[in-house]
């Protein structure tokens, strides 16, 4: 199987002017702009992969029977694109995110896709959407790569012919309260995945099955739902779709261990790394909800917060279940989150030396 193909590049004759643009990029929000163009390629079994194009961004016609609608076989992923102080762009550990959109595929009987390809794609979407990467504090243009299963049969069986699409969009804070700690709801109703299931795959199905939890975290006045262990809903896994961290005795980072039902976030990886860089001991392993409150209780958790390419680095102050409620210290942001955070943010805004050679310039 070939790893790069040739891109049939039919640019939009309707681009966005240069106003229209600019207000777009005021205040973007997250998810809701799109940018001009997109990237689809598409693979057939005994094939490979085929027709690769740059289009305008616009709608997909799909036949009622499309496998992909039916049983859910799709993945995607979520990386961005920075503006430099410089004007330059840069994008973070891609192929990070090119590696994880593989082992997905594999979880979910669907094809590799070639590393070079999946960052082709991007050079191109970016090569041509370049004025759409905004420069304001905290934006970014976030690249969403997905694929799915385009069989029109309604038979259940891994598919034989698939799209992968990359769209971009513009964005600000994920949280509509930016940087302000969020607060969760520690599900014990529900569970996202649970030994042997999908969730380090990063499918669509994961998401659907997650919104009637987190619906129910808002019905508790709750930001976001926190994912416990599906054998003892003990321990905690994540939240919505992020990493969480934990800060003890003020010096010592612990996170949940990768135990095959957590998503193995780039964040979450990067992030522990600068830890090890700041001095902080890092402790991954499993966690109880029990040590949770009780570390809360007695002032050992000075902090804790959530990690992911979207919402960055989100503190997380207070915490409700079925048992009670309680504040991680004074319910803020903590010092070590808001210095974590302000140094991954440094190396991805390229306003730090990229130490760790984690910045590709486009
Ligand atoms: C991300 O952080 O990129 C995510 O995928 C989380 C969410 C927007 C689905």
């Amino acid at each position: 199987m070939s790893s790069t193909l040739d891109f049939d590049v039919r640019p939009t004759t309707n681009p966005a002017g240069a106003e229209q643009r600019a207000a777009l990029l005021v205040d973007p929000g997250f998810g809701r702009v799109f940018t001009d163009h997109m990237v689809t390629i598409k693979y057939a079994e005994g094939k490979g992969w085929y027709d690769a194009r740059l289009e305008p961004y616009g709608p997909i016609s799909l036949d009622p029977a499309t496998a992909a609608l039916h049983y859910g076989q799709e993945i995607f992923e979520g990386l961005k694109v920075y503006r430099h102080p410089d004007g330059e762009l840069g994008l973070f550990r891609p192929e990070q995110n090119a590696r994880r959109f593989n082992r997905s595929a594999a979880r979910l009987a669907m094809p590799q896709l070639p590393e070079e390809l999946f960052l082709e794609s991007i050079r191109i979407l970016v090569e041509h959407d370049k004025e759409w990467v905004p420069s304001a504090p905290e934006t970014s243009l976030y690249l969403r790569p997905f694929m799915f299963a385009t069989d029109p049969y309604l038979g259940v069986r891994p598919a034989q012919e698939y799209l992968y699409v990359l769209i971009a969009s513009p964005v600000g804070a994920y949280f509509p309260r930016g940087v302000e700690p969020v607060s969760v709801w520690l599900s014990t109703d529900y569970t996202r995945a649970a030994p042997g299931g999908t969730g380090e795959a990063k499918c669509a199905g994961n998401y659907a099955a997650s919104l009637v939890a987190q619906a129910q975290a808002a019905a508790q006045g709750c930001d976001q739902v926190v994912w416990l262990d599906a054998i003892e809903h003990k321990y905690i896994e994540e939240m919505g779709g992020m990493n969480l961290y934990f800060i003890l005795d003020g010096d010592t980072l612990v996170t949940p261990e990768l135990n095959g039902s957590l998503l193995p976030g780039v964040t979450r990886d990067s992030i522990l790394l600068l830890a090890e860089e700041f001095g902080l001991r890092t402790e991954v392993r499993r966690i109880s909800t029990d040590e949770w409150r009780e570390s809360a209780a007695s002032g050992r958790m000075t902090e804790a917060f959530a990690c992911g390419t979207a919402a960055v680095i989100t503190p997380v102050g207070h915490v409700k279940s079925s048992d009670g409620e309680f504040t991680v210290a004074d319910g803020g942001s903590g010092e070590v989150t808001m210095k974590l955070r302000g140094k991954l943010l440094d190396i991805q805004h390229g306003r730090t030396d990229d130490t760790h050679g984690w910045v590709t310039r486009l």
